[in-house]
């Protein structure tokens, strides 16, 4: 059994309920890692010693989440074993108390589900394969590559946020105008009052793709987090392919946008990881590293010695 189980029964303000099923779609070719994602699936890449999509599931499970589909593609199907038990490891750690928890933990985490996306056509297409497990109900999106510090959640305020509108719920993050080009980009207008004391909450008017800073309506990239009404189904059955030839969910959303459905977002300002590619991993771990309490005081003291050496490049002490 999880720690959570499925709860329909929180309800917001308004008498819906929140969201309680998850959605990790994992199934990805993760191009921008290669060559270690030829055979690792990125989800799976350590962040000191625990795999990326844990701290997903995670951050999920915090948010009061129990059920958590995750759509799998080809070779990829060992990220699941991560969170199955391991008798036979387990029985060789009874000495050891603390790894024996730690191995056990991500089985307690949550129900975990799979499907698979037979062909990588994108992440709207990926999405509409949770259809049979979600239901009627609205649920949330994690993508697999990023997540919050679990100090600072965002997951809460979204799932609130949605079960007040019962429409799409987006989260942005700001960042620098000259960077525009690598994010998904929002515009945007002041929300309904009723809604701000859930968290600094925006309306979103429009999305555009990876815009030139010059064109881009705001500084406010999309988080790979959304809380999603389940016509978002229909909608992808209805979207045509986008860019890249492929069923993207921004379109499927603003379908949905252009036909009457609200769509908000939470402006976060808490720290995000995002470990789609190699320099974001790279920070990921070093933040994620100096702050654990077993190890962050010895690895803070070699990096500050290793950034003054002439070894990293640095000023030389
Ligand atoms: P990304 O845009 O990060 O694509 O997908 P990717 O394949 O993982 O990585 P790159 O860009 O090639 O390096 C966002 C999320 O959507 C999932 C990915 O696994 C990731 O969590 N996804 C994407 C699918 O599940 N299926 C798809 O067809 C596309």
């Amino acid at each position: 059994m999880s720690e959570h189980s499925a709860n329909p029964s929180t309800i917001a303000a308004t008498g819906r309920p929140r969201a309680f099923k998850a959605v990790i779609p994992a199934a990805g070719l993760a191009t921008r890692f290669l060559p270690a994602t030829k055979a690792v699936p990125k989800e799976l890449l350590p962040v000191v010693d625990r795999p990326v999509l844990q701290y997903i599931v995670e951050e999920a499970t915090q948010a009061g989440i129990g059920d958590v589909l995750l759509i799998t593609g080809r070779g990829k199907t060992s990220m699941v074993d991560h969170f199955d038990r391991r008798p036979d490891l387990e029985a060789r750690l009874t000495e050891k108390p603390e790894l024996l928890a730690a191995v056990q933990r991500p089985s307690e985490l949550a129900e975990i589900y799979t499907c698979r996306q037979p062909e990588q056509l994108g992440l709207g297409h990926a999405v509409g394969y949770a259809e049979l497990h979600v239901g009627e109900q609205p649920f949330a999106v994690l993508l697999g590559d990023e997540f919050v510090k679990p100090s600072e959640p965002l997951l809460p305020a979204m799932l609130e946020l949605q079960a007040r509108t019962g429409g799409i719920v987006l989260a942005f993050f700001e960042v620098d105008p000259a960077d525009t080009k690598r994010y998904g980009i929002a515009s945007v207008e002041p929300a309904e009052s009723e809604l701000t004391d859930v968290g600094e909450v925006v309306r979103v008017t429009g999305m555009v793709e990876k815009p030139k800073p010059e064109d881009a309506p705001s500084n406010l990239a999309v988080l790979g987090r959304y809380v999603l009404p389940a016509t978002i189904f229909d909608a992808i059955r209805r979207t045509e392919p986008g860019s890249g030839g492929e069923i993207q969910l921004t379109d499927a959303m603003e379908l949905l946008r252009n036909e009457g459905t609200p769509v908000h977002a939470i402006v976060y300002r808490g720290t995000r990881y995002d470990t789609g590619m190699p320099l974001g991993y790279l920070q990921t771990v070093v933040q994620i590293a100096v702050e654990r309490d077993d190890l962050g005081a010895e690895f803070r003291k070699w990096l500050t010695e290793f950034v003054n050496s002439d070894a990293s490049g640095g000023p030389s002490t």
